[in-house]
């Protein structure tokens, strides 16, 4: 496996992929790797012939407040799981690397960004955005693997993908989640035992709404008043709770299932954790 620091080595790794007759697929990460991570690495190798991850904690997507500094990192077992994942290169920049010191282009989508996890992180995905079209060009990937744990993130970079007519193909992998029902995610190592236990409200009230769907229930508003009622009794405040259609991430007062999700993000001690069910 290849491990590039500099955008012209991964480029011209993928450049001479394709000359060769392969397809090549990326996956693009913050590192600190979990079975998430390593099925979307699976996920992409279902579509293409070589595979790349990029582990880079993008600083322009985290707000003065949040957590940018005490991003848990372990590069070298991330490494190490890629390899034995089988991908065939890791990118590993360095700030510098990506950001030029005088840096002045942005790239925003402006309608799907705006609410839900954008209302609370105003500048979060045209750090996103700016990122991932960045590790497009780099990359030259055909496919790109994203998590569908963040929903709104998929469907903004999929809008963007459209708009800025970038070749590639977004692969939405499903959620991975521990045995008991939590989402796994690379924050989920800042929960206290207590938070994790209650954390288990969140999927568990997600869960309850889609069985209810499936049983019959159509008002949107009945199904997220279920949801924050069961969070709400285990400590964590809903940022918002959202029954959305799940391409144009409007709210829906009527669910049509089969193109609807809800979408969720919840505080607690200072921590904020998202899930979402499409339903
Ligand atoms: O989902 C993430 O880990 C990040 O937002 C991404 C897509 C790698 C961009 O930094």
């Amino acid at each position: 496996m290849n491990v590039f620091t500099t955008a012209a080595a991964l480029h011209a790794w993928s450049v001479a992929q394709k000359r060769d007759g392969h397809t090549v697929a990326l996956v693009p990460t913050m590192g600190y790797l979990h079975e998430g991570h390593l099925s979307f690495i699976r996920e992409a190798r279902r579509h293409c012939s070589k595979v790349a991850v990029s582990i880079f904690v993008n600083p322009t997507q985290f707000a003065p407040n949040e957590d940018y500094d005490a991003y848990p990192h372990k590069e070298e077992d991330d490494i190490a799981l890629c390899e034995a994942e089988g991908a065939d290169a890791v990118f590993l920049p360095q700030p510098a690397e990506m950001y030029p010191e005088d840096a002045s282009t942005w790239v925003e989508e402006t309608v799907l960004s705006k609410g839900y996890c954008g209302a609370q992180r105003p500048i979060h995905f045209r750090g996103v955005c700016t990122v991932v079209a960045k590790l497009f060009n780099i990359a030259a990937p055909d496919v790109a693997v994203f998590g569908q744990k963040d929903f709104q993130q998929v469907a903004v970079i999929r809008r963007m993908v459209r708009d800025l007519n970038f070749p590639i193909q977004i692969i939405r992998a499903p959620i991975i989640r521990d045995e008991d029902g939590l989402a796994k995610s690379s924050r989920n190592t800042y929960l206290s035992p207590d938070a994790r236990k209650a954390a288990l409200s969140l999927s568990k009230a997600l869960f309850a709404a889609k069985a209810a769907v499936e049983a019959g229930e159509r008002d949107a508003a009945t199904l997220e008043a279920m949801i924050r009622t069961t969070t709400t009794a285990e400590g964590w405040i809903p940022d918002y709770v959202n029954v959305v259609d799940s391409e144009t991430l409007m709210p829906l007062k009527t669910v049509h299932p089969g193109n609807a999700a809800i979408l969720l993000a919840c505080r607690r001690e200072g921590l904020r954790l998202i899930d979402n069910v499409l339903l």
